[in-house]
């Protein structure tokens, strides 16, 4: 199944410049989702992941279902002040300024196999900030899958050492 046919690009959302990448389509097929999971979940298996951790919103989408498929756990990074208990926080770079996620101290047991995932790489910024949330509690990064990976952006490089997998590479705007 060819995944980037249940993909819209929308020119200039949110702003200017920008060409949004429009999950929706596929999330709204059937086949499409199936397709998807399917092929995040072969990308991840080798890895062998005790827990999925994802950002806030988009990453959860597939995250959660991901983990299941996986028969792995699955950890919330949400923005600051979300989150009830006990947090830890990483910052990343946004293109004016910073911004910031948290997980629950607990979520990750020190020494466990961590597969970050979100729908979308583009610098890497928070991707990256998954990995350090991962790293500053003990865990072990195995890895990093993406949906869709902007791969005219230097998010691949931004997260070195870490393997890059993703389901589908978009070359070009
Ligand atoms: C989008 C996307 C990724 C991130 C990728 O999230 O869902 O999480 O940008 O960009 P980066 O590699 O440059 O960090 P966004 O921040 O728009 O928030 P959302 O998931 O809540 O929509
Ligand atoms: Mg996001």
């Amino acid at each position: 199944m060819d995944l980037r046919a249940f993909i819209r690009d929308i020119p200039d959302f949110p702003e200017p410049g920008i060409v949004f990448r429009d999950i929706t389509p596929l999330l709204a097929d059937a086949g499409a989702l199936d397709a998807a999971l399917e092929g995040l979940a072969a990308i991840a298996r080798p890895l062998k992941p005790d827990v999925v951790i994802a950002a806030e919103a988009r990453g959860f989408l597939l995250g959660a279902a991901l983990a299941r498929e996986l028969g792995a756990g699955f950890v919330l990074a949400r923005k600051p002040g979300k989150l009830p208990h006990d947090t830890t926080s990483a910052e990343y770079a946004l293109e004016y300024g910073t911004d910031a996620l948290e997980v629950h101290t607990d979520a990750i047991a020190p020494g466990s196999r961590v597969l970050v995932h979100d729908d979308l790489l583009a610098t890497g910024g928070t991707a990256g900030a998954l990995c350090a949330l991962a790293e500053q509690l003990g865990g072990e990064v195995v890895g990093c899958a993406f949906l869709i990976e902007l791969g005219f952006l230097p998010g691949r490089a931004a997260l070195a050492p870490h393997a890059v997998h993703s389901l589908i590479v978009d070359a070009g705007e």
